[in-house]
Formats: C-alpha cells, structure tokens, sequence
C-alpha cells in the first residue's frame, strides 16, 4: 500500500507514522507506526492473528474497538492483549494467539505497569 493508496483508516493528526521494525511470530516486519498493534498487522498484510480454541478457525480484528476480542495475541510474552487497544512500539514481539489462552502472568500490584492493562483495566 502507497500513502497514495485511499483507505478507511488514517492515523491521528500528529501521529508518528513513520515505519518501524517489529516481530509476528518471529519473523521480522517493517509496520507504520503511530497507530494500534492491529492497525498496524494489518497495514503489513497479517490477517490471521489467533486460532479458536475448539475448531482452530483463524481470527482476525473485526471491531478495531475493544468490543470483539477477535484480535487478542500475545505481546511481549503476555497473551490476550487486544491488539486493536494497543499501540505499536518498535521492537515488540508478538505472537500470534493459538487454542485456549493462557493465564495471564501473576501482577504485583505495587509495581503492576499501567502499560499492561487494557482499556477496561483488566
Ligand atoms: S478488533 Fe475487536 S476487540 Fe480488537
């Protein structure tokens, strides 16, 4: 896709777009920046982002807005983030979801990263 290119989704005014370099599992991807984990997969051509956990059919966003739970993948080792409520930072790594999701790593509170919640703060 060229910034020629019309599409639905553009990034906020100001935002930093420019490309940056990220994982999905484990291959190496030139995303723009300045816009969600699912924004960003997408715009680099991933459309499989998780498996269902009974019949393994693959998943991709739908709602870009938190409501869905299509796009969870795992980020940075923790697993069901909602690619869409996230922004994409250079060097994450992010796999995609497969099956029944794991349990989310045990959070000490007092040291707990905001960064890690989601937007309604679970
Ligand atoms: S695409 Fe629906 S919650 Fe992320």
């Amino acid at each position: 896709m060229t910034s020629s290119t019309p599409s639905l989704f553009k990034p906020l005014p100001g935002a930093h777009s420019a490309n940056i370099d990220i994982f999905f599992n484990g291959q190496a991807l030139s995303v723009p920046g300045g816009r969600s984990v699912a924004a960003a997969l997408l715009a680099a051509g991933v459309s499989r982002f998780r498996a269902t956990p009974v019949s393994g059919a693959p998943r991709a966003p739908y709602c870009m807005m938190g409501a869905c739970f299509e796009c969870l993948v795992e980020i940075d080792g923790v697993p069901s983030r909602q690619s869409c409520m996230v922004e994409v930072r250079a060097g994450m790594r992010i796999r995609s979801q497969e099956g029944a999701r794991d349990l989310p790593p045990s959070v000490d509170t007092d040291t707990a990263d905001a960064s890690l919640e989601n937007a309604h703060g679970r």
